[in-house]
């Protein structure tokens, strides 16, 4: 076990531990951001920077610090380390830099982006990020790429996390994908465009932090926070059958998989549950996902609602006026 002390709060981890995950087991605030870490992945991290930490107290064998900032989840603990995250004016510093850097090529198309509202890079420029670029040059530009009849590919909005390509590298069946280029001229390109075969190829939208694998059949038809997301299953012989819809009315406008509070996938869900059981009927409901109080998708308050409405039995209007 080793002992580590994160911004003045101290934990005890088994070895191998990395920072962000020791910092995810404190909670809190004090969690630094990851774009490109995904704990359901093997070897993803350090890709983005995001993570960066200030190591102020190496260990207690070796107390001195670390010369420069780390990548946290690709940082192993040892026992006595200190570490600074949203302590440090050093790191602050650096996380501007790095997602003014994500931020370069980004279109900030926001308002028509179907990932507005749970996009992570929307979060972390609101938290970490400038008004303004200083950069001069032309963005890059992609055409769009269908990916099959399901997803589509927006390169602009990449931030190259390759989160995806993990995924299809290690829950698809074939290694048929991957980054081309590299630099500023790197994209995801045609190769992952094979891995449509496969049944769970619906998961790198899901993985994907920004907006640039959305799913086809949703594209464009509501803003999150106007659907309601409601945990559901069904007797699926090929995954779990654990998902969230996302209805507006009676319609259900997308099927995801389950999201930790660091909107990880909790389970991967197949292609049959994601895009052909989109009629209520085909599910069993469970009853509202508990959406963070902090995210634009919970500003309809509609558990609330549905909360008293069950209690009391009382119509819902009613209880919207205040009415007795
Ligand atoms: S398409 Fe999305 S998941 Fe894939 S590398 Fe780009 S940002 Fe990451
Ligand atoms: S989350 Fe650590 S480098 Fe991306």
């Amino acid at each position: 076990m080793a002992k580590v002390t994160i911004d003045g709060q101290s934990i005890e981890v088994p070895d191998g531990t990395t920072i962000l995950q020791a910092a995810r087991m404190i909670g809190g605030d004090n969690v630094p951001p990851a774009m490109c870490y995904y704990s359901k992945l093997k070897t993803s991290g350090g890709y983005c920077r995001t993570c960066i930490v200030k190591v102020s107290k190496g260990s207690d064998k070796d107390p001195r610090p670390m010369p420069k900032l780390v990548p946290s989840c690709r940082t192993t603990v040892m026992d006595g380390m200190e570490v600074q995250n949203n302590t440090s004016p050093e790191v602050l510093e650096a996380r501007r830099g790095v997602v003014e850097f994500l931020l370069i090529n980004h279109p900030l198309d926001c308002p028509i982006c179907d990932q507005a509202g749970e996009c992570h890079l929307q979060d972390l420029g609101y938290e970490n990020g400038a008004a303004k670029t200083r950069y001069d040059f032309p963005r890059r530009k992609f055409e769009m790429i269908d990916i099959g009849p399901y997803i589509k590919l927006h390169m602009t909005r990449c931030i190259m996390c390759f989160r995806c390509i993990k995924v299809a590298d290690q829950i698809t069946d074939n290694r048929s994908q991957g980054m081309l280029f590299r630099g500023d001229a790197s994209e995801i390109s045609t190769y992952i465009e094979k891995v449509i075969d496969n049944d769970f190829s619906g998961n790198v939208i899901d993985v994907c932090p920004v907006g640039a694998l959305t799913d086809r059949m949703n594209r464009f038809k509501s803003r999150v926070w106007f659907t309601k997301p409601m945990d559901a299953h069904r007797d699926c012989k090929k995954c779990s059958g654990k998902v969230t819809l996302w209805e507006k009315g009676e319609e259900v406008l997308r099927v995801t998989s389950r999201k930790d509070k660091w909107g990880e996938a909790e389970e991967w869900i197949c292609n049959e549950c994601r895009f052909e059981k989109k009629h209520i009927n085909d599910w069993v409901i469970e009853g509202p996902r508990q959406v963070d109080p902090h995210s634009v998708i919970s500003l309809n308050h509609y558990q609330n609602v549905l909360k008293l409405k069950l209690e009391s039995g009382k119509p819902q209007k009613q209880m919207l006026l205040g009415k007795k």
